[in-house]
């Protein structure tokens, strides 16, 4: 049984947690593969508004098994935070929740330097979550870093020393000035460790194979989108894994020729949070009106986010890279009342008609070129099937199938889980 793939081909704050929450129901495992709490993932359900940061998003379903791969970084603190706010459902944790041994943890320190490094690149800043997530990485490259299977030994608190002293050593690098009192955050991280421990450790590559071979349904849930890839992203501006398909072969140990469908989650405009380039941004009324409709603030920092117009040369060079075989359009519903909606289709660069995303953009060496598409003016909130979206609509996606050469097989009208429109 194949391995399907589910990732945000945007800047990330797509819709996965959604997707993974309506899927769940055709899968027995969810396994998110990279990324850490610097994610929110929001569930709407019966009435009830979650978001997830380092769980998967098959959670609430009983019988689904979740697991965190050794792709994902975990920070303690926020992981039993999680945990407090998951109690109200009566969900038996221990069983349908494994983590992986090899997945790295985020130490106070890491988020330290995190702060340290944002405030020292002045202008330059990335727009980090500050959760720590770039530091940790590093530290997992640069080989020093410290694992959740690291616990189970006896010495973990020496190796946590040792990190942390070097990490102390490092922010004073840094000439910028950050406060903070290590003893009360060392507190909150060991006793959040205590909780951790409490958890079922697995070797999750083995599992997830075991599983696999006695026909086991898996999801891969990615967090982030394609643009934030650490390789394929808009660098500097990413975030430091690989969002894109081969982060779930590294991040779950899943061979390349297990994946099965790669699901590839869009906006049916687009959002970015944090610094860094954005060809079709809006600084108009239109792109207000997206912020207001869309809700766009950040699930994790409550940032609001910038917003533009549909970008099809990043979307094809999304697509290519991971190699999709189904894309689902989220927020359409936002776009119901543009009189005239605009379809980035090709770039300006440096003069040159240019159609693919190229090495160096800034934003004043790109400018767009834009196909204008009617708008259409029904709410699509209420509707719950593919022939009752208005013509407009349905010119949209046909327009973006053709130039995506892949077909559009789920359209979200709302962010509850029953505006979920298969075709
Ligand atoms: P970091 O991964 O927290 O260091 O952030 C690096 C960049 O990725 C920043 O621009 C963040 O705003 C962005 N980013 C990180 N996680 C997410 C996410 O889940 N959704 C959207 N943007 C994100």
């Amino acid at each position: 049984m194949a391995v399907d793939l589910l990732l945000g081909l945007q800047w990330g704050d797509e819709g996965k947690g959604k997707i993974v929450d309506a899927l769940t129901k055709n899968y027995d495992i969810i396994a998110r593969f990279q990324g850490g709490p610097n994610a929110g993932h929001t569930l709407e359900f019966d009435g009830i508004k979650h978001v997830l940061h380092t769980i998967p998003s098959g959670i609430f379903h009983k019988k689904a098994i979740n697991v965190v791969g050794n792709g994902v970084v975990i920070d303690p603190v926020i992981f039993r935070k999680e945990l407090d706010a998951l109690k109200k459902f009566d969900l038996d944790i221990k069983s349908i929740l494994l983590i992986s041994r090899k997945a790295h943890l985020i130490l106070p320190t890491h988020r330290l330097l995190d702060a340290a490094s944002e405030a020292s690149k002045g202008k330059a800043k990335i727009g980090s979550t500050l959760k720590g997530i770039g530091p940790t990485y590093m530290d997992k490259t640069g080989r020093n870093g410290m694992r959740v299977g690291d616990l189970e030994l006896d010495d973990w608190k020496e190796k946590y020393r040792n990190l942390a002293n070097k990490h102390e050593a490092m922010i004073s690098f840094y000439d910028v000035d950050i406060q903070y009192d290590l003893a009360e955050l060392e507190a909150d991280f060991f006793e959040a460790i205590e909780e951790l421990k409490k958890l079922t450790f697995i070797d999750s590559e083995e599992y997830l194979y075991q599983a696999q071979k006695s026909g086991k349904k898996i999801l891969a849930e990615g967090a982030q989108g394609s643009l934030l890839d650490i390789d394929f992203g808009t660098y500097p501006f990413v975030t430091s894994s690989n969002t894109t398909a081969a982060g779930a072969c590294t991040g779950l140990g899943v061979a390349p020729n297990q994946i099965g469908e790669v699901k590839g989650i869009f906006k049916a405009y687009t959002t970015r949070v944090g610094s860094g380039p954005f060809p079709t941004e809006l600084f108009d009324e239109d792109g207000a009106t997206m912020g207001r409709v869309g809700n766009e603030f950040g699930a994790t920092t409550g940032r609001p986010r910038r917003c533009g117009w549909l970008d099809l040369v990043a979307l094809k060079y999304a697509v290519r890279v991971n190699g999709v075989t189904e894309l689902m359009m989220m927020k359409g519903d936002v776009l119901s009342g543009f009189k005239k909606l605009k379809v980035c289709t090709a770039y300006n660069y440096k003069g040159e008609k240019i159609e693919h995303l190229p090495f160096n953009i800034e934003a004043d060496n790109v400018t767009p070129i834009f196909t204008e598409m009617d708008g259409w003016e029904e709410d699509l909130t209420k509707m719950d099937k593919f022939d009752q979206l208005p013509t407009g609509m349905v010119k949209y996606i046909e327009f973006i199938e053709k130039e995506l050469e892949v077909p559009i097989k789920i359209v979200s009208v709302g962010p509850d889980r029953t505006q979920t429109i298969y075709r």
